[in-house]
């Protein structure tokens, strides 16, 4: 290391070891040595202390032996106890900044500092425990840490998309002279969030521990690496963590610092600026340390060059992005240049198959006017009709290949695809219409990627995507029988007919812990995915997303508690779900990813429940729209007294059956009530009630409580009979 890095990096770990001291003394002073410290949810203490260390901090006197540790290490008191491998003082800098730092920021959360509006600060166990998933399964190949902001606002946003079009993750962190990434990207209305990969952590540097000790958790985690045993904790770091740093513009000696603690970890630090001096030799990282490119289009390619990081990009020739990063992308009002379907127009998608020569395989048609012709204000009609055609094809695959339409467009950069069937509802932003995007491409991406996933069932495709209204109106026409047909083949089937139910853990990639348990009389909460569909899907992909879960032992039927499904839900929720109960609201429901058609909640002043749907925008009797609702029911969280369901389950035998069942129904959107009268009508008939529809208010009744109430009494709705709910 040169003498001029080194001497920077020194500097820079003394700020922080003296940063940590001063505030070690002040919390002595005014907690007390016994006061608790620690970060939220996490098992591993002051992480990077207990990885390399040993040292299980639970009180701020513990903190003591780190910060000496420090002092030690950048030689402000010489001692004899260097017993982390003698890396060079510099390298020695870099630890002690990174152990320093975490001292800091416990004392923050200690002193319950605010982080940042949209900042992460320290992130949990959950998330690694989920990310960790994806890294394994090739779904992210590493993660950038971004110091500083970019010179130009473009050169923040085209770096940050060069790394979402690779699904590596980008960490925001440290800002000059006040400005960071974060600012430019809001500016520039980029999201930001777990889900499309940017996620800004903190504005100073002192923040960026967070995402060191966040990857050193995976050692502790997935390499299974004792605490203390650094030197194997820093090895796996290097040799199966595949991060590397990136900075902007001259780099000051606090980011020195952090930066030889990330190279002791293994990654490597690309630099943006001409008078940085480059540090080449290779060891401590697997290629370079430090290196320079001036050139910002390059910046990313030469990155994952020094890192080695392995990436699939997937080739469609389409003019946008496209990669797993956009998936959970939202297409905003002001950025869209058009939109389909959702509770605008009508929209359908509808995958069928044919004999093998009536599909022409790659032929895409659009009939009708295309993106750019459409008026922003306008929705327009849409029907994608995708006919495939395959000697392993059968008509019980039509539903599951269907639903992979949602991942299959999302996964394009500018789209938004929401709901199925003839719920369907989608956006294509501005940005991507300018850069030559256009309907032809929904069916290229469906080609390339039915081919790619399906290639064992599927031999050919052939998409057609309508706007004319009256072809889209043929089309869902001719849809709807089809799907009437699809949801009626598991309809004469029970729960206990059956010894075996189906998983569905497609929503993982945006609820981790979310695990459906489908049921022949519960269907996925997406509406997309039965029972049957549920075992064809196994059958085609038999470690996919849908796996057979044996119910086993019966531990409450009531409440539809089983054993086995317990045991699976726990193993396959990342042990976030213990208990699972299939025809309860109120205890142990099934967790909501975010797909949910229906959300069906507790009114508790009525005796009974109300569902929202999707398309319903106004207000409900419990005060909160079905968009603040998805908020707090999503996630991947159980949620006593609210659930996530398909339309259909409304009506089935199994509707909170713990809970009295359908009579516990007292709210529903109009719209959707009248969509499912004729089974909510039987389903009532079968339990006694007459007329039972029209006992359930909806908005042109009330929106409030109290109305709801009048009306059921005035009506006697059977909610009263029943026992309370609380
Ligand atoms: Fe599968 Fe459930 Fe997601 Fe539907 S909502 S795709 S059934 S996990
Ligand atoms: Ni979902």
């Amino acid at each position: 290391m040169s003498r001029e890095v080194m001497s920077a990096v020194i500097r820079g770990a003394r700020g922080f070891v003296r940063e940590a001291e001063e505030a070690l003394q002040a919390a002595l002073e005014a907690k007390g040595p016994e006061q608790e410290v620690g970060f939220p949810g996490t098992a591993f203490y002051l992480p990077m202390a207990c990885a390399l260390m040993g040292v299980e901090a639970k009180k701020v006197k513990d903190l003591e032996a780190i910060v000496e540790h420090c002092k030690s290490l950048v030689g402000m008191e010489p001692t004899e106890k260097m017993w982390l491998p003698y890396l060079g003082r510099g390298l020695d800098g870099g630890v002690a900044a990174l152990l320093a730092q975490e001292v800091t920021c416990a004392i923050r959360y200690l002193n319950e500092e605010k982080i940042e509006a949209e900042h992460t600060g320290f992130i949990s166990d959950a998330i690694l425990r989920e990310l960790g998933i994806q890294l394994v399964d090739g779904r992210m190949p590493g993660f950038a840490a971004i110091l500083g902001p970019a010179p130009t606002n473009k050169i923040a946003v085209d770096t940050v998309r060069e790394l979402q079009q690779r699904s590596i993750l980008a960490f925001l962190l440290c800002n000059t002279d006040g400005r960071s990434m974060y600012d430019q990207l809001v500016e520039e209305g980029v999201e930001m969030g777990w889900n499309t990969y940017i996620v800004p952590v903190g504005r100073d540097t002192t923040s960026a521990i967070y995402v060191l000790n966040w990857a050193m958790r995976g050692a502790l985690t997935f390499g299974g690496h004792k605490k203390g045993d650094y030197e194997s904790c820093l090895r796996y770091c290097r040799e199966r963590i595949f991060a590397f740093g990136l900075t902007f513009g001259p780099i000051p000696d606090d980011w020195y610092a952090v930066g030889a603690g990330a190279i002791v970890m293994g990654f490597p630090v690309i630099s943006d600026h001409a008078s940085t001096p480059e540090v080449r030799p290779t060891g401590v990282t697997t290629y370079e340390a430090l290196i320079r490119e001036t050139d910002h289009s390059k910046l990313v390619p030469r990155a994952i060059e020094v890192r080695g990081v392995k990436v699939k990009v997937e080739e469609i020739d389409i003019p946008v992005a496209y990669a797993a990063a956009f998936e959970g992308e939202r297409v905003r009002r002001e950025d869209m240049q058009t939109q389909y379907g959702g509770k605008y127009s009508n929209a359908v998608e509808f995958l069928r198959s044919r004999e093998s020569d009536e599909v022409e395989d790659g032929r895409v048609e659009v009939i009708g006017p295309d993106l750019d012709e459409a008026s922003p204000d306008v929705s327009l009609d849409l029907g994608i009709l995708i006919e495939v055609a395959g000697r392993k094809m059968r008509p019980d695959f039509e539903g599951i290949l269907e639903r992979q339409l949602h991942r299959y467009l999302n996964n394009a950069m500018g789209v938004m695809h929401i709901a199925q069937r003839d719920q369907l509802w989608l956006r294509v932003s501005k940005d991507a219409c300018e850069a030559g995007f256009r309907l032809k491409h929904l069916g290229t991406i469906l080609h390339a990627k039915f081919l790619e996933e399906y290639g064992g069932i599927v031999d050919k495709v052939q998409v057609t995507v309508y706007t004319e209204a009256d072809k889209v109106a043929q089309l869902l026409q001719e849809a709807g029988p089809a799907f009437d047909a699809r949801d009626a083949r598991v309809r004469g089937m029970t729960d206990e007919s059956v010894d075996t139910f189906y998983s569905c853990t497609i929503c993982q990639s945006y609820a981790p812990n979310h695990v459906c348990v489908i049921t022949p009389e519960r269907l996925g909460l997406c509406g997309a995915y039965n029972w049957l569909d549920g075992q064809a899907s196994h059958e085609i992909n038999p470690t996919g997303p849908n796996q057979p879960i044996k119910k086993g032992q019966p531990i409450d039927p009531k409440r539809g508690e089983w054993k086995g499904v317990n045991d699976f839900v726990y193993a396959h929720s990342n042990r976030a779900t213990e208990q699972f109960s299939a025809y309860s609201l109120m205890e142990n429901p099934m967790t909501s990813c975010g797909c949910f058609e229906v959300i069906v909640a507790i009114l508790p002043e009525c005796n009974g429940v109300i569902g929202v749907s999707r398309e319903y925008q106004g207000e409900t009797p419990i005060g909160m729209p079905f968009s603040t609702l998805a908020g707090s029911v999503g996630g991947g969280a159980q949620t006593p007294g609210f659930v996530g369901v398909g339309r259909l389950y409304l009506s089935s035998r199994k509707f909170v059956s713990a809970e009295g069942g359908l009579p516990r129904l007292v709210w529903l959107p109009k719209e959707l009530k009248e969509a499912i009268r004729p089974q909510l009508e039987a389903r009532a008939k079968e339990m006694g009630f007459e007329n039972f529809v029209d006992k359930i208010a909806d908005e042109t009744i009330a929106t409030d409580s109290d109305g709801v109430m009048a009306f059921l009494e005035k009506v006697e709705h059977p909610a009263f009979t029943l026992d309370p709910l609380m």
